[in-house]
């Protein structure tokens, strides 16, 4: 294969390695799909009659900037499950629909990451373990991805606020996901408000990732625009993503949206105009509804919280064993992540993912804050997307073969 020498150390794509490490060694009972956090809950019920009624549009291109009837539905969203302030929410000026937040974590940062800083390459801040796609953004923007060991020792979030001056300074966006793929850890209102003043201090950008926020245990999440909003910070400073994927089991129907500041927005809109691929226009008013219907979310947190508690019955007692605080994985320290995984596999027939193909290898300069050369390596994620007795069946699959 001939890949430009930028993606020169991509390594190969999770879910492929993934059948390749497992390729021809024989399951040790009928699958339990544990590896790939794909929801399997229904989507709400009004979605199709939706879709169907607007199908005749089909025929339009949708509008870059989303149907304003979106972008309302969202604004509200915001207003009332954070109480964000209106002039962080303006339908015209601060929300951009998306096709899912996955084109947005990428395409904004082509909008917003330039040439330099400082005279220097831009560093783009990645915590690691991570959602693939960052990396590759940044890559993309020219800039050098700098991956942050997430590791028990910093609360599996990226301790931002630790890092030497010379590299904030050359910091032009800082990613950071809240409920953490795949740790399952939340940034509370303090992270939020030390990483914004801290963005304020360096002159970078936070991409806050919260495509988890609804899939949480007892309390719900801060969110980094909800602090932003109650801080007061230049609303440029945040680009908030979010989805229909988790919270309503939409995954199939692409559909997120960005929150930011009208600066950043006017560059995004502005690149998208050349290049963007706008949702169709029925999902749109699919969308618009999902964001205005909150009982289909309060079911679906529910159904996750009942595996939850699975979980922490079943596996519990076992020294890896990390409760998550939210999302919908379990993030289980074995010996090696790998070598558990073909264990589970041909053991029980358990797919589960080795943590390593989720992270990076963490550079000399700050191998001391973390726990190791990799701080994938010890670990294995498991995602609780099937039903519960699925869920029960791979979770007590899983303590019969590492106890
Ligand atoms: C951390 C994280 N961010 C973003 C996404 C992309 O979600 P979407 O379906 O909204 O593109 C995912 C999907 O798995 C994810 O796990």
């Amino acid at each position: 294969m001939q890949f430009p020498t930028r993606f020169a150390d991509l390594p190969e794509y999770a879910f492929p390695r993934l059948r390749r490490l497992l390729a021809g060694i024989e399951p040790g009972g009928p699958e339990i799909a544990m590896s790939i956090g794909e929801p399997q809950h229904a989507i709400p019920d009004f979605v199709p009659e939706i879709l169907q009624r607007h199908a005749a549009t089909l025929n339009r291109y949708p509008p870059i900037e989303g149907i304003p009837e979106l972008r309302r539905a969202i604004s509200d969203w915001l207003g009332r499950r954070y109480g964000v302030a209106e002039g962080y929410r303006d339908p015209e000026r601060n929300i951009l629909p998306l096709n899912g937040t996955r084109e947005g974590l990428f395409n904004t940062c082509l909008a917003l990451s330039p040439e330099t800083k400082g005279g220097q390459r831009p560093a783009v801040l990645i915590p690691n373990p991570f959602y693939q796609c960052y990396a590759v953004a940044a890559l993309m923007a020219g800039a050098e991805p700098v991956y942050l060991p997430c590791t028990a020792e910093t609360g599996h979030l990226p301790d931002f606020a630790a890092l030497p001056e010379a590299l904030l300074a050359r910091t032009t966006i800082a990613y950071i996901c809240s409920p953490a793929n795949p740790q399952g850890a939340v940034a509370d209102r303090a992270y939020w408000t030390t990483l914004l003043r801290l963005a304020e201090t360096y002159d970078f950008r936070i991409f806050a990732d919260e495509c988890y926020c609804e899939i949480y245990r007892d309390e719900a999440p801060a969110g980094a625009l909800e602090v932003a909003s109650e801080i007061g910070a230049d609303p440029d400073r945040l680009v908030a993503f979010h989805s229909l994927s988790k919270r309503s089991n939409l995954a199939g129907l692409r559909s997120g949206f960005a929150a930011t500041g009208g600066a950043n927005m006017a560059a995004m809109k502005q690149l998208r105009s050349y290049t963007g691929a706008p949702m169709p226009i029925p999902a749109q008013y699919a969308a618009a509804a999902t964001w205005a219907e909150e009982s289909h979310v309060v079911a679906n947190r529910a159904l996750y919280q009942e595996k939850f508690a699975l979980a922490d019955d079943i596996l519990g007692n076992m020294p890896g064993y990390m409760s998550p605080q939210a999302g919908f994985f379990l993030w289980l320290r074995v010996d090696d992540g790998e070598a558990t995984s073909v264990r589970l596999w041909r053991e029980a027939g358990v797919r589960s993912l080795p943590g390593e193909y989720l992270s990076r290898p963490v550079p000399e300069w700050l191998a001391s804050r973390g726990s190791g050369a990799n701080p994938g390596f010890e670990y294995v994620r498991l995602a609780l997307v099937a039903p519960a007795a699925d869920v029960r069946r791979g979770l007590e699959a899983v303590r019969a073969v590492l106890s």
